[in-house]
């Protein structure tokens, strides 16, 4: 593994802190306290190439490889978690699914534009299928021609702003796991409807919702492989979607850490800056660590990926580690800016509840274990 980043690299890395910085962070606050989605930034992240970045120029895409995609999630993450769940679902769950295992058409119909400003949904949880993905209860019989679409989904990211959702059914519940299919559904398709809008503890700017199909009737061409295979796209496309969702963590920590940091130099308590303190220089080593820590387990994940190994034990380590790390590291930037950090106004107070997803989200802390431990006793 090469540590040094490319140049190429480094201007995806400068050009995402850029955009974070102008783009994203005025109106952040706003966005978290009235729960309102960052429609026209989202726009904007489409038209430089950040919804897109690792699929093939022929779909539109940016070609990056996933080194260049953690680096802008972290960037973009440091200052808004809503905007980079977005992106890291379109990135990762949608366009890289689609584009791996989708059909000539589907990329043509459906990969070039979400490559550049369409959002993607990705819906796998159920209201009683969530960490246990196999208990699938959405179904799609077989009709023939078109699937029949009934049930709910519940928590999908983008639920209302998407225009495409990789919605996850069981067709034969005698075959398990192996008879559930991965279907594309348009907005707009009959007896498809969005449900309520979560209101969340963080990432409250994101478009969180449930949905609802009900009779509604899928063109079988609209179905991902060969039938059966809607479980392992599922899982296939999750371990890279860890990925994104670690990168995000690790924004998360890293952003905290430097508003921390940035604090401790400025505030002054008993006659110096905290910064001056011994018991505020050891928090900050402990967060600087663990940060740095966290991104070499992403950067490893990220760089197996792309160079075709095997990287699900390494996204799971990487998003197992870096959502504890974004949970430490905002608590203890809270706690360095003392009674300023438990206010809305401070963005660390922000941050600590954002961190918290990241231990749920695209398998929780409790499933990485598991994958990792399978891993190692297999
Ligand atoms: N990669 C590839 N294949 C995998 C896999 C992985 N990580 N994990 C399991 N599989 C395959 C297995 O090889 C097996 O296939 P075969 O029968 O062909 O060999 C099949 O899947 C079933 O595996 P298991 O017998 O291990 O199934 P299980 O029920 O015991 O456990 C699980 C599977 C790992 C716990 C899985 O259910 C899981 O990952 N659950 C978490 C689901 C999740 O991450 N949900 C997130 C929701 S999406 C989201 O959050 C998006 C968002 O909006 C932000």
């Amino acid at each position: 593994m090469n540590f040094q980043l490319t140049e190429e690299q480094l201007a995806v890395r400068d050009a995402a802190r850029e955009f974070a910085q102008t783009e994203l962070l005025p109106g952040v606050i706003e966005r978290d306290t009235h729960q309102r989605f960052p429609v026209e930034q989202i726009r904007k992240m489409g038209e430089l190439g950040f919804l897109g970045m690792m699929v093939d120029p022929a779909y539109n895409g940016g070609g990056m490889d996933t080194i260049s995609y953690v680096l802008a999630m972290e960037e973009i993450s440091k200052v808004d978690a809503s905007a980079s769940v977005c992106m890291s679902v379109n990135n990762s769950l949608v366009c890289w699914g689609l584009e791996k295992f989708g059909s000539p058409g589907q990329k043509e119909k459906y990969l070039k534009p979400l490559a550049t400003h369409g959002i993607g949904a990705f819906c796998l949880s159920e209201p009683e299928a969530g960490s246990d993905a196999t208990s699938q209860r959405t179904t799609a019989i077989d009709m023939g021609d078109h699937y029949l679409l009934n049930g709910t989904k519940n928590w999908i990211t983008n639920g209302n702003t998407a225009s495409v959702y990789i919605v996850i059914a069981q067709t034969d519940a005698s075959k398990k796991h192996k008879g559930i299919n991965a279907l594309i559904v348009e907005k707009g398709m009959q007896g498809f409807t969005v449900g309520k809008k979560e209101d969340k503890m963080g990432i409250r700017g994101s478009d969180t919702h449930s949905l609802m199909f009900s009779d509604v009737k899928v063109p079988k061409q609209n179905r991902i492989g060969e039938d059966g295979f809607g479980f392992q796209f599922a899982m296939t496309t999750l371990n890279g979607g860890r990925i994104g969702i670690a990168s995000q963590a690790l924004g998360i920590a890293a952003g905290a850490y430097e508003l921390a940091l940035k604090y401790s130099k400025e505030r002054k308590a008993f006659g110096k800056a905290l910064s001056e303190h011994q018991a505020i220089q050891f928090k900050l080593a402990d967060m600087a660590t663990q940060i740095d820590a966290a991104r070499l387990l992403v950067h490893q994940a990220a760089w197996l990926k792309d160079q075709g190994e095997d990287f699900v034990r390494a996204a799971a380590m990487a998003k197992l580690f870096a959502s504890q790390v974004a949970q430490d590291v905002t608590t203890e930037a809270v706690q360095i800016h003392g009674g300023y950090g438990y206010v809305k106004e401070y963005h660390v107070e922000r941050l600590m509840r954002d961190a918290k997803i990241t231990q749920i989200y695209e398998g929780t802390t409790e499933i990485q274990k598991m994958v990792i431990s399978r891993s190692i006793l297999k």
